[in-house]
């Protein structure tokens, strides 16, 4: 009798993407341990303007974003989705630690490594700090919790991490968000916002070479994890930005034809020469689109924090 070999997750989706006519990869798996450590070169890049961005806007608006959140003494869960090293975090976390503030901060990481190193950070650099991290898929733990208490939830989904998802998957997310949270919850979302192209290219473009290695990084991961046979040094990063779309999109592109035998799957996959693989997309949103995004899923703009010079916005939105 034949085997029938269930395939886990990763399996599967790569499985799929690589099946597909035009081949692509999910960006979700980029944060192996590895990953997740390549990233947090990416973000200490000064090309890689986000994390400052976003970090200004919670250093010099805390205050504001406190008392907006706060909302009176009721206590509440600080819930972020996707907290990687909870750099930015942390500003807000302090501030709300200090003005006394009744909250559980839960943090949720795809990277056990991450998550285990921010608890560590956490506990440390703000005892007092009431603290529950979660490891998994951010849509699966949130799943799980769904109905965990009926205390009022803050979510937290920053860097502009919502730039990975096609349009349908943010509908898909934030209706997913909108059935996790009750009428006046509130949402604080990081939006990278569409600027000069330049600006943006060098971010995603780098001279050091690590958005490279960020991206061979999940060929080298299949390599690991589903036994494949992927010849790194034969993929060429390339990045292109559309300023109508707002859409900047990463592809490995094979340098020649070759074939590569994923193990675990049991599959060989043909990349012809110069064929794409559609890495990542990392969208560049305007405040007029945010707003009805906002509007057409159920939630109220509240607020638009930016930096100095408008290149980022974490948006408040109330559920209503
Ligand atoms: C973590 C999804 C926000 O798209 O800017 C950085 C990931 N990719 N450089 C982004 C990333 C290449 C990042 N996000």
């Amino acid at each position: 009798m034949e085997k029938l070999t269930l395939l886990s997750e990763i399996e599967t989706d790569t499985f799929k993407g690589l099946s597909a006519k035009s081949k692509y990869l999910l960006p979700k798996y980029f944060y192996d341990d590895i990953g997740s450590g390549i990233f947090q070169d990416i973000m200490k890049m000064p090309e890689y303007y986000l994390t400052d961005c976003e970090l200004e806007i919670f250093s010099t608006k805390k205050k504001q974003i406190t008392n907006a959140i706060k909302n009176g003494d009721t206590s509440f869960e600080l819930i972020e989705l996707g907290s990687g090293d909870g750099l930015k975090t942390k500003e807000l976390l302090n501030y709300l630690v200090k003005s006394s503030a009744s909250f559980k901060y839960i943090p949720i990481d795809i990277s056990k490594k991450a998550n285990n190193e921010l608890v560590k950070n956490l506990r440390q650099e703000i005892p007092g700090l009431n603290l529950e991290a979660k490891t998994g898929d951010y849509f699966q733990v949130m799943k799980q919790m769904n109905g965990y208490s009926g205390i009022r939830k803050i979510i937290l989904f920053l860097g502009s991490n919502i730039g990975n998802f096609t349009n349908n998957e943010i509908d898909l997310f934030l209706n997913q968000l909108a059935g996790f949270t009750n009428k006046g919850d509130k949402v604080l979302i990081g939006f990278d916002l569409k600027k000069s192209p330049e600006v943006i290219m060098k971010a995603y473009n780098d001279q050091h070479g690590n958005t490279r290695k960020f991206n061979l990084n999940h060929l080298a991961r299949l390599n690991k994890e589903l036994y494949a046979d992927f010849n790194l040094g034969n993929f060429e990063q390339h990045t292109k930005y559309n300023p109508v779309t707002g859409e900047v999109k990463s592809f490995l592109v094979s340098k020649t034809d070759q074939t590569v035998r994923i193990g675990a799957i049991g599959q060989s996959f043909r990349f012809k020469k110069w064929e794409p693989v559609f890495m990542e997309l990392s969208r560049k949103f305007d405040l007029e689109t945010i707003e009805n995004m906002a509007q057409e899923n159920g939630f109220k703009v509240e607020q638009h924090f930016t930096d100095k010079r408008n290149y980022f916005v974490d948006s408040l939105w109330a559920r209503e």
